[in-house]
């Protein structure tokens, strides 16, 4: 939520900010600005409530010329989306601008405190109180030394942040500041650098400074970066990370849109997860960093996410309990963290499964965790995310940078690694052979072509998506694991094309969501030839005799489900019934993005959302 870029050096400062901001965007799109620190010793801001884009436009006019510069892209916390609440914002003399991703919870406090003292505020956010925090410790006993402020200001904070401070006195400096909201540095001939994550920069080096909470950096434009703790000793060996990401990646490709793009990118996603983890005992998930005899004793398995990726953990936990026969649960994080018990064994290992690996709930249940004694093991995407770092093992999905908002290629991949996982320990503990294990691994191997014959029947969503046309609001139904497919779809929907629908189990139908199908009303049904297909063939009957025209994702050769439904997904046949959900979703999803370009929807960057979502 939010993102932040920085640059001094001796380039202009606004083209890598500019292009920076658009590769963060994902990280909300509420408004968009920058402050560049011009030759005449003075700041030029520019910013204004809207997208990126418009950003630059208004930077081809307003044109901002200087080599040191901070910019932001925002996802409204405090105070409305519109131009004066747009980052960077100044303090009372105009010569301190700040940038920040984060929530402040003490700031009304502060900001009371600080208006009693005489500073004028201009905006309702949060952050405008660190701009007038470190415009007082600039005038203190350490002036000139620009971190020195930063870590002042940021000693009265509460809350969690990723801040960028520049300054007009301190020309060729920005210091910066992070506790709980990720931040990068780096550094190369033309200057220093500083960015969200590790994608702006993956253009222009590929090693970054990582920085851990409580660090504090300041980047100077011969391109030096010294790391602070936070009681101003220098911090010698910061953590790094390599960026094995091509910055192509992050481009379309020709694609209409991200969503599109990442949807096809989901085959080539999952060979590279599998690539190499059939060994000759097992799956290889070295990654885990448990021994044999410890992962042959767990005992229960804690699976926790939010949004997309906690319809992952819905569906791991039904792998983990039928192949390792471990006991195994799921919590949204948001939800877990303030369970007033959480019941663990000594053996419990926690799954937390993060696209980004920056969401706060879930990293606050990791730690939680954590205390408890669990080891904590990290399914993510992002490399070197802060789950990633602070996880006991971590399994990267590898689906290459996610840009679209709405998860695909990510859930896609991460349904495979939890996959892998349930392999894993269920040969530890003995509950299958290794002939089971090549079984399984065989029919995980089928996933990507079986997902390559949906997109050759990709025309079957494109005629289906007609059905809601004239409808506000739809039902998805389904049934075991696939009741899950219900969810996952229902939430493609509503989050890209703003359409009401319930994703339900289709056997709780009948206990409520009934009661919307009138006449012509869009009920989605994923039916596939499963231990549940009959029962939910009944449901579909029923939601038929009230008037609902159904879709039905159904497999290849069911020509009664056909017979009954207005539109068929077809799937091809899968040996497994637990990997249906990996092919089905994707018919959803393609469905979804239909539905929501017939509306005139931007599918990538849907309104009110962010992709990482780093607060609470
Ligand atoms: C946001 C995104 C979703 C994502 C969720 C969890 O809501 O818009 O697409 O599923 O966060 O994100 P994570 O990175 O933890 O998987």
């Amino acid at each position: 939520m939010c993102g932040i870029v920085g640059y001094t050096g001796t380039n202009q400062a606004s083209p890598f900010l500019l292009k920076g901001l658009q590769t963060l965007e994902y990280r909300g799109y509420d408004s968009a600005g920058l402050e560049v620190l011009s030759p005449d010793g003075a700041l030029h801001g520019v910013k204004y409530a809207g997208r990126v884009s418009a950003l630059v436009e208004r930077c081809k006019v307003a044109n901002p010329v200087g080599t040191s510069g901070i910019a932001h892209t925002r996802w409204a916390t405090h105070g409305a989306p519109n131009d004066k609440n747009a980052h960077p914002h100044r303090d009372c003399s105009e010569r301190i601008a700040v940038t920040h991703n984060g929530i402040i919870e003490n700031f009304r406090e502060l900001k009371a405190q600080l208006m009693a003292a005489g500073h004028e505020f201009t905006s309702e956010t949060d952050t405008e109180v660190i701009a007038h925090l470190v415009e007082d410790a600039w005038k203190g006993p350490r002036k000139g030394d620009l971190v020195a402020a930063l870590r002042n200001a940021c000693s009265r904070l509460k809350g969690s942040w990723a801040i960028a401070c520049i300054c007009a006195d301190a020309p060729g400096q920005i210091a910066v500041a992070r506790n709980g909201s990720p931040l990068v540095v780096a550094s190369t001939a033309d200057g220093a650098y500083a960015a969200s994550d590790v994608m702006p920069l993956a253009s222009i080096t590929s090693h970054v400074i990582q920085l851990a909470n409580s660090q504090f950096a300041l980047l100077e434009s011969n391109g030096t970066i010294t790391v602070y703790d936070e009681t101003g000793d220098m911090v010698r060996d910061p953590s790094t990370i390599d960026i094995d990401w091509d910055a192509s990646a992050a481009t379309l490709g020709g694609h209409a849109d991200f969503m599109e793009k990442e949807i096809a990118e989901q085959p080539e996603a999952i060979e590279r997860l599998l690539q190499g983890r059939l060994g000759e005992d097992g799956i290889r998930l070295d990654e885990l960093r448990l021994a044999r005899d410890e992962l042959a004793s767990i005992d229960r398995v804690f699976l926790i996410a939010c949004g997309t990726s906690s319809h992952v953990c819905q569906i791991a936990r039904t792998m983990i309990e039928s192949w390792a026969k471990v006991p195994a649960t799921w919590a949204y994080a948001s939800e877990f963290n303030y369970e007033p018990e959480v019941l663990v064994t000594p053996n419990t290992l926690c799954v937390i499964v993060t696209q980004s690996g920056e969401t706060a709930d879930t990293l606050a249940a990791a730690r939680r965790m954590k205390a408890l004694g669990c080891h904590v093991f990290a399914v993510t995407n992002v490399l070197g995310s802060t789950a990633a770092r602070e996880a006991d093992g971590v399994l990267y999905v590898q689906a290459g940078p996610e840009v679209c908002v709405a998860s695909t290629k990510a859930y896609t991949a991460q349904l495979v690694a939890c996959a892998l996982l349930a392999l894993v320990l269920a040969r530890a503990n003995g509950t299958m052979d290794q002939n089971g294990v090549a079984r399984h691994y065989h029919d995980l191997s089928l996933l990507p072509d079986a997902i390559r014959e949906v997109f050759r029947r990709s025309w079957q969503d494109k005629q289906a998506s007609a059905l809601f046309r004239r409808s506000s609001s739809s039902l998805y139904l389904g049934r075991g694991v696939n009741a899950t497919t219900a969810l996952e779809g229902a939430l493609k929907i509503k989050e890209i094309s703003y359409l009401h629908a319930e994703g339900y189990p289709a056997g709780e139908m009948k206990h409520g969501p009934i009661a919307l199908i009138e006449q012509g009303f869009p009920v989605v049904a994923i039916v596939p030839a499963d231990r549940w297909h009959d029962k939910t063939v009944s449901n579909i009957q029923e939601c038929i005799a009230r008037g609902a025209h159904v879709i039905a994702v159904a497999t290849d050769g069911d020509e009664g489900v056909a017979s009954q439904v207005e539109h068929v997904l077809w799937i091809p046949p899968l040996p497994d019934e637990l990997l249906v959900p990996v092919v089905a979703i994707v018919h959803l999803q393609i469905l979804a993005r239909f539905v929501a370009l017939a509306r005139g929807r931007d599918v990538d960057k849907p309104r009110n959302l962010a992709k990482s979502v780093t607060v609470e």
